[in-house]
């Protein structure tokens, strides 16, 4: 029975369950000297590392004794095929769309290009230790292909589908719904639970998809109700005034997901900045979830998100990149700036909270946290193990709080949480399988 065990050791740290404010709950689990046991892709056993290696004397161990040990990163917001186009100058949302993402999606109607780039796409996310994505394609069905042939040679978690959008775009990135109908049940057909794979309906947002095409996505959701929804609310001021000219008879942008059906506990929005309470009531009954993406909403413009606000009003949340209106693919970049945007709020995100947005949180968004999302016996072993002092100045910072004994798990945390990068990704693993060494 003991065949196939492999032993990971270093500081294992994940959490436990829901987050929670209330300092007597306990929430995470930290083992210095820690290790997990892996069998076939999946975590049997969690302990210190003299105990378990007591328990499978002859398993193999790979040592990183010293280095962080945490559940891989989850982004539950991000555009593959944007991935050419971070850091595109000026413009706030709308023109942000004309003059960088719609040219750059147009060409992955080529499938070897599309692969080119899924391939890129997949190495920078092991790069930055994110092991799983809920991500953008484009309309064309060869990007949604390319990306979930890309995942499933890793093995990895993937969660992506076919762009909807029939007015308002790119000519050449407009698509009939009787097309976007039939195409979308193939590729579900296809991909949805194909391995780890899993198909998210994507209608761009309701200035791209009229009416019709919004109904017949929340359609084909109730015909395959597992399957995620993912799309775009209220990011930009400019884009809400839009929706109220294009959708006169809406009470509020919401309304318009939810006569469609789109407004699920399957759904994840992005952004969600400009939402009256009554929204966020509403996102809150139906279970819905808002990615905020805070590198993308400075970068573009587009606003502050409130992210105390919005857990007052019952909204669950994670926290996403949005590459490429995001500028970064790393979630520790990402957790810097959501940072200091709930910082301006008035709002400390401490980094028990921070790191359980970007892991076990946004599994439970998801809803894979049965799968992944921490290193409970018979989840994945997706995982990536860092290193808390790589550069000078992170060096610096960790003696000075040893010399001072306030070195503990929160204030290395703190420092990756503000200070880190891909730098400080040792290596990322993926059903146990290394699948990225810096
Ligand atoms: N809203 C509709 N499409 C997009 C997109 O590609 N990026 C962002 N940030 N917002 C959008
Ligand atoms: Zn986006």
């Amino acid at each position: 029975m003991n065949e196939n065990i492999k032993i990971i050791r270093g500081e294992i740290f994940d959490f436990l369950g829901e987050f929670t404010h209330d300092a007597s709950q306990p929430v995470a689990r930290f083992l210095t000297d820690g290790a997990i046991a892996i069998q076939n892709g999946k975590i049997i056993d969690i302990n210190y590392y003299k105990d378990l290696q007591a328990q499978y004397p002859d398993a193999p161990c790979t040592d990183y004794s010293g280095k962080l040990i945490l559940p891989g990163f989850i982004d539950t917001h991000i555009h593959f095929p944007q991935t050419e186009i971070i850091g595109s100058f000026g413009h706030q949302l709308i023109d942000w769309l004309s003059s960088y993402a719609f040219p750059a999606e147009k060409e992955f109607r080529n499938e070897d290009y599309a692969k080119a780039v899924a391939e890129i796409f997949v190495q920078e996310l092991f790069k930055n230790g994110t092991t799983s994505c809920l991500a953008f394609s484009t309309v064309h069905k060869e990007s949604v292909n390319a990306l979930f042939e890309t995942a499933s040679k890793y093995n990895m978690r993937m969660i992506t589908g076919k762009v909807w959008m029939n007015r308002n775009g790119d000519p050449a990135l407009m698509d009939n719904t009787e097309t976007a109908y039939t195409e979308t049940k193939e590729l579900i057909e296809k991909w949805h639970k194909n391995g780890r794979n899993l198909y998210a309906l994507t209608p761009r947002f309701a200035i791209s998809c009229d009416d019709e095409s919004l109904a017949l996505q929340g359609e084909l959701h109730r015909e395959y109700p597992d399957t995620y929804i993912q799309t775009h609310l209220s990011e930009n001021k400019q884009e809400v005034k839009i929706i109220q000219a294009l959708f006169p008879e809406a009470k509020d942008y919401l309304e318009v997901y939810e006569k469609a059906g789109l407004v699920t506990d399957r759904t994840v929005f992005a952004h969600g900045i400009h939402l009256s309470d009554s929204e966020l009531e509403r996102l809150a009954k139906a279970g819905a979830t808002i990615a905020h993406c805070p590198t993308s909403n400075l970068f573009l413009g587009s606003g502050l998100f409130n992210l105390k606000h919005t857990h007052e009003a019952g909204v669950q949340t994670a926290i996403a990149t949005d590459v490429g209106g995001g500028t970064s693919f790393s979630l520790l970049r990402t957790l810097d700036e959501a940072y200091k945007v709930q910082h301006l709020q008035g709002y400390a995100l401490k980094p028990f909270e921070a790191f359980y947005r970007i892991t076990l949180g946004a599994a439970k968004a998801l809803k894979i946290d049965h799968l992944v999302g921490n290193f409970d016996p018979g989840k994945e072993a997706d995982f990536v193990v860092l290193d808390c002092g790589v550069t000078t100045t992170q060096k610096m910072r960790i003696n000075f709080l040893n010399r001072n004994h306030a070195l503990d798990i929160e204030t290395l945390l703190f420092g990756l949480q503000i200070t880190g990068d891909d730098r400080n990704v040792v290596a990322t693993y993926v059903m146990g399988e290394k699948v990225y060494e810096k």
